[in-house]
């Protein structure tokens, strides 16, 4: 279980903190971006994404200095008290304060009825769910001293909208909708938790089992009333409004070109 430190320089600046979990590459590097744009100071955390991560912070200090950090570590840090602990410590010894965390990390494949494995769902359920939901606990006494704020990123398939073919996952992010209402009672009035649930904002990698050839990515499109696949800057859009809006808890925001207007569950 790997858990580094990287990038770690002084800081001089007063710039709030927000951490997003998985941040190296796609909708997290995107977050990371519009978020640093915005002025914050961003902690990057991944896991087998060094490089990237690496090179993103390296584009960040480059026109900030000091305002961006590297934090690597498997999200199965959570299942260890311990290990739970130094992962927190790592992460507050980053900028000293931390005012927005955004539960980004993910796992997501299928898992055919008939050939599920108990391993399937504790990655499944770990990265979707449960360590969103130890790591807020963990934050939170940090975050409440900033009067800060979490944002997950969810799934319209999170809710009556089932993804065939990947109960798990369903699964889990519904466990993770609910988490962002739950902790929205138990958080306020100090730190406002809500959502963002993405339709298909991003492709999954074309050299990932996850690919989708060119008449499964037309048949998506032609299901999605703005009649195109979305793109990660969107989400981030929606996570910073979320981060801003003071008064906004407990909420999770479709952001899916109204795909899950026309969905029935299924593809
Ligand atoms: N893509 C979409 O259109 C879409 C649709 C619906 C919902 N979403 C949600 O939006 C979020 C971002 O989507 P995405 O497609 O950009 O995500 P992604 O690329 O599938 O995953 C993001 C990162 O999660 C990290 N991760 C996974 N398991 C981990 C673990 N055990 N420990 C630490 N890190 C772990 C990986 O980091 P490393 O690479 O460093 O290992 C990965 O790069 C996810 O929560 C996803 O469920 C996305």
């Amino acid at each position: 279980m790997t858990q580094t430190l990287k990038n770690i320089q002084p800081v001089t600046t007063s710039a709030p903190v927000m951490l997003v979990t998985g941040s190296a590459k796609r909708i997290g590097a995107a977050i990371v971006r519009a978020a640093h744009k915005q002025g914050y100071r961003v902690i990057i955390h991944c896991h087998h994404s060094e490089q990237e991560a690496n090179a993103l912070a390296n584009e960040l200090n480059e026109t900030h200095a000091h305002s961006a950090v590297v934090i690597m570590a498997d999200l199965a840090v959570v299942n260890n008290s311990e290990t739970l602990e130094q992962f927190t410590n790592n992460i507050m010894q980053a900028f000293g304060q931390l005012d927005v965390l955004v539960h980004n990390a993910s796992r997501f494949y299928p898992t055919p009825l008939g050939s599920i494995h108990h391993d399937q769902w504790d990655e499944l359920i770990l990265s979707n769910a449960k360590a969103p939901l130890l790591l807020s606990q963990a934050l939170y006494p940090y975050l409440k001293m900033q009067q800060g704020c979490i944002i997950s990123l969810l799934d319209i398939h999170a809710h009556n909208k089932p993804f065939a073919n990947y109960t798990v996952y369903n699964m889990a992010k519904a466990a993770h909708r609910m988490m962002v209402q739950s902790l929205a009672l138990d958080m306020a009035p100090d730190v406002r938790v809500n959502g963002v649930a993405p339709g298909v904002n991003i492709l999954p990698e074309a050299d990932s089992d996850q690919a989708l050839d060119n008449e499964q990515q037309n048949k998506i499109i032609s299901s999605i009333p703005m009649q195109r696949i979305g793109i990660p800057p969107e989400i981030a859009h929606s996570v910073l409004y979320l981060v801003q809006a003071s008064y906004v808890t407990g909420e999770i925001i479709t952001v899916d070109g109204g795909r899950s207007l026309t969905l029935a569950g299924g593809h």
